[in-house]
């Protein structure tokens, strides 16, 4: 609580509605960082969600699971898999994000729409001002707060998802697409990463787990007084 010149009483509000996503090539670290980051937070009594796109709520995971591993026989378009993914965008934002900031809680979320810009973008060659209007529609006009591009070459995101290929014994839609889609998503990151500097923030990944995240410790305490 703080007083005014007048006398008058000005309650500061602490911001703590926090919208931080983790974004990266396959096998970047990004979930266990954002594990990493909310058991921080539960360390501390911050109040903080963790969840993932594409998901995060029944729909949209049944929608992941479409997106990542369709069998039926039929090739999912380009057109089609940016739709999917902002349906589950908006059901997730409606259903999960927006309630948990607006009771003021930090969100920490496993990719978000720089994915969609990134692999429906560059990736698939999509018009990227077509993909950011879908986008916005997906994620009801909220963008995140602050982002982490954990950044991995392609050589080392191949050696981590092929082991963990022999884990789950396959690759997913995404990860079996070949070295040039992979290598268009991460220039696509590093062009967000360029334009949004303020925002983004690019972590080296090609390092042990502690060290990424002595990085990103640092940055939340620079970007969340929380
Ligand atoms: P992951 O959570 O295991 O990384 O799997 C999600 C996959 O979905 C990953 O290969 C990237 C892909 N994806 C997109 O292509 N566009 C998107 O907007 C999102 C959120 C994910």
């Amino acid at each position: 609580m703080n007083f005014q010149a007048n006398g008058a009483i000005v309650l500061f509000m602490k911001k703590t509605d926090f919208f931080i996503t983790f974004e990266g090539p396959e096998g970047a670290g990004k979930s266990t960082q954002a594990q990493r980051l909310q058991r921080y937070f539960a360390e501390r009594g911050i109040a903080c969600v963790l969840t993932r796109e594409p998901g995060g709520t029944p729909l949209a995971e049944e929608l992941r699971k479409l997106l990542k591993g369709f069998e039926g026989g039929e090739k999912i378009t380009p057109v089609t898999e940016l739709l999917l993914i902002n349906a589950a965008r908006n059901q997730h934002m409606h259903n999960v994000i927006l309630p948990a900031l607006a009771a003021g809680k930090v969100v920490l979320c496993d990719r978000f729409s720089d994915s969609t810009v990134a692999y429906q973008g560059y990736g698939r060659d999509f018009d990227l001002e077509v993909v950011r209007k879908v986008n916005a529609l997906g994620s009801a006009g909220r963008s995140p707060d602050l982002t982490f591009l954990i950044d991995l070459d392609y050589a080392s995101s191949c050696s981590r998802t092929s082991q963990r290929e022999e884990t789950r014994g396959e690759f997913d839609r995404f990860e079996a697409e070949k070295k040039g889609f992979h290598d268009r998503v991460r220039q696509g990151y590093l062009a967000i990463a360029r334009s949004e500097q303020l925002r983004m923030k690019v972590i080296d990944g090609n390092r042990c787990a502690d060290e990424v995240f002595a990085d990103i410790l640092e940055e939340i305490h620079e970007h969340c007084q929380l």
